[in-house]
């Protein structure tokens, strides 16, 4: 699909720092491109944005972000693919969730054009940033803040809604292995944990950390009521795989609705692999490690894409999960980075050309 963008004003940066990037040996979001698109909310709408050069933000110490936490993000990826033509996967998916967010943070909604438009027109300006090694992307993240002032708790009446990009590697280096999680909770009923809210990812912070000094890099989180079922894993939405059945949690108030976690389902079901969306018990998992019919667990998001999960640790036992040589995470990892590089058919019309 081709679209024809608004006219965009662009102030250019004086110099790239282009040349200072070593595109071998990418880590995942630590070094940005020269330019970022910005746009504020003022006097009650949003603003026609404008693509201005990467720089940092003056903000009054009074800013509502700073103190209630109003914010909101969205995790995206371009790839350019043999012939350097550029891609997104399933964009518009990402501007609705980012308003879903908005709504549930009382962020007034951002114009679909002004997400869409804006990201296009950066994204041709910043077209040589996107990397071509394997595994390689443009990581773009669009985020909504409350810029507006004052200690009352209550929102903000200014926002700003800045997109900005960087050429990242894979997000988890080595194997990952996770802890299953019964004494803190990631999100509750009527909360906000199905939102891309900053705050979901900083109340993770410390069960993290407590998890890395015992040896695992992330936490699976179970439900906050009884700690019997699965959930996600923060960065990304878990799946099961007992014999030849595929399982995840379904999406509710507590989970996210991962865009990769929805086409990976729908991959699945076109392989003909039995997909279950259904809770999943704890003791079921560690009873399936036990017999053996555990076959994998894999994480899924934009930033993962699908990361195998080698171990997991439960109630200070680890249980690793079996090496297959040809494992649901390989296959499905495959089909759909194949989509989103433009490397075979995309028969579900995800694929968005920019
Ligand atoms: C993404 O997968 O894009 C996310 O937003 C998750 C983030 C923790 C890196």
């Amino acid at each position: 699909m081709e679209t024809k963008t608004m006219n965009i004003k662009v102030e250019k940066a004086k110099t790239s720092k282009i040349d200072q990037v070593d595109f071998e040996n990418l880590s995942f979001g630590t070094v940005f491109t020269d330019h970022m698109l910005i746009c504020r909310y003022k006097k009650g709408s949003w603003k026609v944005p404008e693509i201005i050069p990467y720089q940092p933000l003056t903000l009054d110490p009074s800013a509502k972000i700073f103190h209630y936490g109003q914010s909101i993000f969205e995790g995206m990826k371009a790839y350019k693919d043999d012939n350097d033509d550029v891609w997104l996967f399933r964009p518009l998916d990402n501007c609705r969730r980012l308003n879903i967010s908005a709504k549930r943070m009382a962020i007034p909604e951002l114009p679909e054009e002004y997400f869409m438009d804006g990201l296009i027109a950066l994204l041709k300006l910043e077209k040589d940033w996107i990397p071509k090694t394997p595994g390689s992307s443009l990581y773009i993240r669009p985020f909504i803040f409350a810029s507006g002032t004052g200690f009352h708790a209550s929102p903000a009446d200014e926002y700003t809604f800045i997109i900005a990009f960087a050429p990242s590697g894979a997000y988890f280096s080595g194997k990952v292995k996770v802890l299953i999680e019964e004494k803190y909770s990631r999100s509750a009923n009527g909360g906000v944990g199905f939102a891309k809210a900053g705050g979901n990812y900083a109340g993770q912070f410390y069960p993290t950390q407590l998890a890395i000094e015992k040896g695992y890099n992330q936490v699976i989180w179970t439900d906050d009521n009884t700690h019997e079922f699965i959930e996600e894993a923060g960065a990304m939405n878990i799946f099961v795989r007992i014999n030849d059945t595929l399982i995840t949690a379904p999406t509710s108030d507590r989970i996210l609705d991962g865009i990769t976690r929805k086409s990976i389902l729908d991959i699945a079901k076109d392989e003909g692999i039995t997909v279950e969306v259904r809770k999943i018990t704890v003791s079921e998992i560690v009873e399936a490690a036990k017999d053996g019919s555990l076959k994998e667990m894999f994480g899924a998001g934009t930033a993962a894409v699908i990361s195998p999960i080698a171990a997991f640790g439960f109630r200070d036992v680890d249980y690793d999960l079996p090496q297959l040589s040809h494992s649901y995470a390989s296959l499905l990892k495959k089909r759909i980075t194949d989509i989103q590089y433009n490397r075979a058919e995309d028969k579900f019309g995800w694929r968005f050309k920019v």
